[in-house]
């Protein structure tokens, strides 16, 4: 992209990798990119140490008790299957919200079909939050799973998860959470808020490449395995191993992607999370005001209060948003995500189906000139109708 281009699809996927995250994720591919927690000699020992080292990091980011409850995965919706397959028993009820992607919905849903489970969807505010209360009221005597979205890839709105979480540890409950668009974003205490599993992805705000994310898990929770393979350990054993990570872990790990990873964390660290997340609130008030006052925007979701993540959906007159989509990009070179961004029932809740909305996605590299370029083209396309 040039500088004439606006790319506003964070929250898909970050674009473009800060230069030195590409850099050095290359460079220690091509020095270390072996199998790590195989073999014994010195390049694999020095590998395995290398992602005991981002274990280690990002236990201490989510604030996690235990490293070797970091267990790597693809990306969040594989990390959320291993956590609900892992963790729904027969016969249990699950709580979770009309908030939630598909990455929850149709792992839900399948095991439903399938008579494993039942489960109940809380509804969320016109703001995009759930209320706490609502949780508690739908409980039931046996629920054994509470899954909810940290923040919502529509609107943006970052749940309470604190309040949330003292309920499900006052019932016993597991609570899962999906930080895939809140991770780097916002700070997130993972056991103050008595999380039990936390599901994450490396290639949003974490800054690093697609393929890579995780499961992160407290120390008491056991989630049974889904998937069964070599760990470089127990070999002799015929069942996987009952301790973690390799519980969860088969197969060789995804080296680049965890070096890709770990240095999106440095990048991460170097901006700062509070004076990046000021950063990116004030362009998130900026665009909100702005969208606001055009008529014919409807806006939906970001009142930029400090409890959203930098997300914004919006339509545009009576323009289709796939359209306004095709336009902003061939027109004005601005790349946004248009439809039902995979969260159905956000959009069915707002009025927006079956076509959705127009989603405006901030990140890292975003600037005043992106949001004013999107809203000044947003505002020619309302008034060319
Ligand atoms: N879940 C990602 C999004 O919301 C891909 O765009």
């Amino acid at each position: 992209m040039d500088e004439s281009q606006s790319y506003l699809d964070h929250a898909a996927t970050t674009f473009p990798r800060p230069p030195e995250v590409l850099d050095t994720m290359l460079a220690q591919f091509a020095a270390m990119g072996c199998s790590p927690g195989r073999g014994g000699y010195d390049m694999a020992v020095e590998a395995e140490a290398f992602v005991q080292g981002v274990r280690q990091r990002l236990a201490s980011f989510f604030e996690a008790v235990r490293s070797d409850r970091v267990v790597f995965a693809a990306n969040a919706t594989d990390a959320l299957n291993l956590a609900i397959f892992g963790l729904a028993r027969p016969g249990i009820h699950v709580v979770s919200t009309r908030l939630e992607h598909n990455s929850v919905l149709r792992p839900l849903y399948h095991l439903q079909q399938i008579g494993r489970i039942e489960y109940t969807l809380v509804d969320f505010d016109s703001r995009g939050f759930v209320d706490p209360d609502d949780i508690a009221a739908s409980l039931q005597p046996n629920t054994g799973l509470v899954v909810i979205n940290h923040a919502s890839n529509v609107l943006g709105s970052v749940q309470p998860i604190g309040a949330i979480g003292r309920i499900c540890a006052q019932n016993g409950i597991p609570l899962l959470i999906d930080t895939a668009q809140s991770a780097g974003h916002v700070p997130i205490h993972m056991t103050a808020w008595n999380v039990s599993a936390l599901a994450f992805t490396g290639h949003k705000a974490l800054l690093g490449p697609t393929g890579i994310g995780g499961l992160v898990t407290a120390p008491d929770v056991d989630i049974a395995p889904t998937r069964f393979g070599g760990t470089g350990v127990d070999s002799h054993s015929l069942s996987q191993p009952r301790f973690f990570p390799q519980r969860l872990e088969a197969g060789t790990l995804n080296m680049l992607g965890i070096m890709g990873l770990n240095a999106g964390l440095d990048y991460v660290e170097k901006i700062g999370l509070p004076e990046n997340r000021d950063r990116e609130m004030r362009l998130l008030s900026r665009l909100h005001q702005k969208l606001s006052a055009i008529e014919g925007v409807t806006v939906y979701g970001s009142f930029p209060d400090g409890r959203y993540v930098p997300v914004l959906s919006c339509n545009i007159a009576d323009v289709h948003p796939q359209d306004a989509g095709t336009i902003l990009d061939g027109d004005y070179g601005i790349a946004v995500r248009a439809g039902l961004h995979c969260a159905p029932l956000v959009h069915e809740d707002l009025g927006t189906s079956p076509h959705g909305a127009v989603r405006i996605s901030l990140g890292w590299n975003t600037t005043e000139t992106d949001i004013d370029r999107a809203v000044t083209a947003i505002a020619d396309m309302g008034a060319a109708r």
